[in-house]
């Protein structure tokens, strides 16, 4: 089978890396890929946004699955464009797509199916929000309606830095459209955890637990990212309790909810939990796998990720068991120094070869005039798995050391437990 993967992250690194394991795979383009994905595939110069473009080529190459990584494209139709036309393509339609496009919209299916969530409220209008300031006490949660890259939520502890949060996304329009609809949350407390799922329409079912570091620098001390690293499993789901909690709270009402409101939703479903004295509620809906969640769940995955996807296309999901390691994985991304701030790209990455025992996918790289060099915030994740996770976290980084570019920074403490 010819498999285009769509996507240039370490996520996608991390599902090329799986579906080559495929027996059923024979070639794996991407589009565009990176440096680190172009050992194993194909990369072609087609931007993640070009629905046209990677539909021709996919018809072009004879290409039997398309597997969609970002948002981005899910929301703007990429797989209703492909199915269409008849292709086989892994990943949400746009109307389920909206789950991650649109906050309101999770919120009203939460809301609509009684799955336990913060409270809300929507606005499309800056005056009426004003009247509003506080309704749930502060700090208060603001969201941005849509697509943020990430950047859309603001958690502000009183009145003037509500005004300032709200000024700034519905007058300024610094998120452009994503905020032209707003919603407003009650602040929860807890942990937070994600649950990455397959979700083939009629079932669901949840992959190992991973634990993602959200903030740079050590110790939280640094600016929310895309995330710095990852350890699964999460030791927050050894709890059998809060598991039967989840399923029965919210895994079962979200897949009757899909079934009732007649969405067929097939692909990646990524739960964003807070869970306060054993309570679970949803904080968010992605409908991709996570980065670098992805990287650390995919390493622990012993069945073939092409059966899956494609049993998920066909709705089959519920007739194999997925098969999962015993051992642990970990995963810390080497970033750019700056990052999530500005940070410089083009400096030349060495050492890798040095590494040991673990997989390093590429997040940011691509490779000039034969030389590898950084492309991007997050420039490299360094994965192994162990029989504990404290093996696993050793081996990471004993071998980190080994590897370096200008300015690369990366955080001490992933699955320091
Ligand atoms: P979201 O994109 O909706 O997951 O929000 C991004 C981050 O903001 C989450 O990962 C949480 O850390 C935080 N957050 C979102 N909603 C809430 C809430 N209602 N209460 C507390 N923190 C929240
Ligand atoms: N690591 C969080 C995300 O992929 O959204």
């Amino acid at each position: 089978m010819n498999v285009l993967i769509i996507g240039s992250g370490g996520r996608e690194h991390a599902i090329a890396w799986k579906l080559a394991q495929s027996k059923k795979v024979e070639k794996i383009y991407a589009a565009p890929g990176n440096g680190g994905i172009a050992e194993l595939a194909e990369c072609v110069n087609l931007a993640v946004t070009d629905i046209q473009g990677c539909l021709n080529f996919a018809k072009e190459n004879k290409i039997d699955l398309t597997v969609v990584g970002p948002e981005v494209p899910l929301v703007m139709g990429m797989v209703d464009a492909f199915e269409k036309e008849g292709l086989k393509v892994f990943g949400p339609n746009q109307e389920c797509a909206q789950f991650e496009g649109s906050k309101a919209f999770t919120k009203e299916f939460l809301m609509r199916h009684q799955i336990p969530t913060a409270k809300y409220k929507e606005y499309d209008d800056y005056d009426t929000v004003l009247k509003d300031l506080g309704v749930f006490g502060y700090p208060m949660v603001i969201k941005a309606d849509g697509l943020a890259a990430g950047k859309g939520v603001l958690i502000v502890e009183d009145e003037k830095a509500a005004r300032d949060g709200l000024e700034m996304m519905m007058k300024d329009r610094v998120f452009g459209d994503a905020a032209d609809k707003i919603v407003i949350e009650e602040f929860l407390t807890g942990r937070e955890a994600s649950m990455l799922c397959f979700v083939d329409g009629k079932t669901i079912v949840p992959m190992e637990s991973a634990q993602d570091y959200k903030r740079a620098y050590d110790n939280d001390q640094g600016l929310n990212t895309g995330g710095m690293g990852t350890y699964s499993p999460n030791i927050l789901f050894d709890d059998d309790v809060l598991n039967q909690r989840i399923q029965k709270e919210i895994l079962d009402p979200i897949i009757a909810g899909f079934v009732k409101d007649q969405m067929d939703f097939k692909g990646i479903l990524f739960i964003g939990l807070m869970i306060e004295d054993g309570n679970p509620k949803v904080l968010e809906f992605n409908v991709r796998f996570g980065d670098p969640e992805t990287q650390s769940v995919l390493m622990r995955l012993d069945s073939d990720l092409y059966d899956i996807m494609e049993s998920v296309i066909n709705g089959r999901l519920s007739e194999n068991p997925i098969k999962w390691k015993k051992e642990a994985a970990v995963c810390v991304v080497m970033a750019s120094g700056g990052y999530p701030g500005d940070y410089q790209k083009g400096k030349r990455i060495s050492g890798i070869e040095k590494v040991n025992d673990c997989i390093v996918f590429h997040a940011g790289t691509k490779i000039v005039d034969g030389e590898l060099v950084t492309n991007g915030g997050r420039v490299l994740c360094v994965t192994a798995l162990g029989d504990t996770i404290e093996d696993a976290r050793k081996t990471v980084y004993d071998n980190i050391v080994n590897i370096s570019f200008e300015g690369a920074e990366y955080r001490h403490d992933i699955a320091k437990l």
